[in-house]
């Protein structure tokens, strides 16, 4: 059975490879999703990309998750830190959910050190760039494994 996993990105990681390179890098989201669907497609894992700068399309993504996939991959970004609706919904999915950023938020601003959805989450991956979203794909392959 091929399992299907929507990755989920919030506010302005449409804009990777251009914004604070230093904390981002210089992969394009582009070049991130292919990178993303040829590992989930080595993996036998079905990947849908999404992203969105709208708080509320965030959780409409969540929610239509809730019947249509097995697991879910968010790096929610600066809602990560101001959305209950946010937790809200990823509290409704009975599945596996990884958060992710790509920079390491407890390194960062004070306001970027409490993320809102950690404790709703399965697991998560932080600091460690782009890299971060194929370590979230093996991780998220071997959760609906077992
Ligand atoms: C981020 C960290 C957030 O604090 C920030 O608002 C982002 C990206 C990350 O991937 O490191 O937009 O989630």
């Amino acid at each position: 059975m091929n399992y299907k996993v929507n990755i989920i990105n919030g506010p302005n990681l449409n804009l990777l490879g251009e914004r604070e390179q230093s904390q981002y890098g210089t992969q394009t989201f582009e070049d991130l999703k292919k990178i993303c669907i040829k590992k989930s497609e080595e993996l036998g894992l079905n990947l849908k990309f999404s992203q969105s700068n709208i708080e509320g399309e965030i959780v409409n993504l969540i929610q239509d998750s809730i019947k249509n996939f097995d697991g879910i991959i968010i790096n929610a970004a600066a809602f990560t830190h101001t959305s209950v609706a946010i937790r809200d919904a990823l509290s409704v999915f009975k599945k596996p959910i990884i958060e992710l950023h790509i920079s390491n938020i407890y390194k960062r601003e004070e306001f970027r050190r409490k993320s809102l959805i950690s404790d709703v989450v399965t697991g998560g991956i932080f600091g460690l760039g782009a890299d971060g979203y194929i370590l979230a794909i093996i991780s998220m392959q071997k959760l609906l494994k077992k």
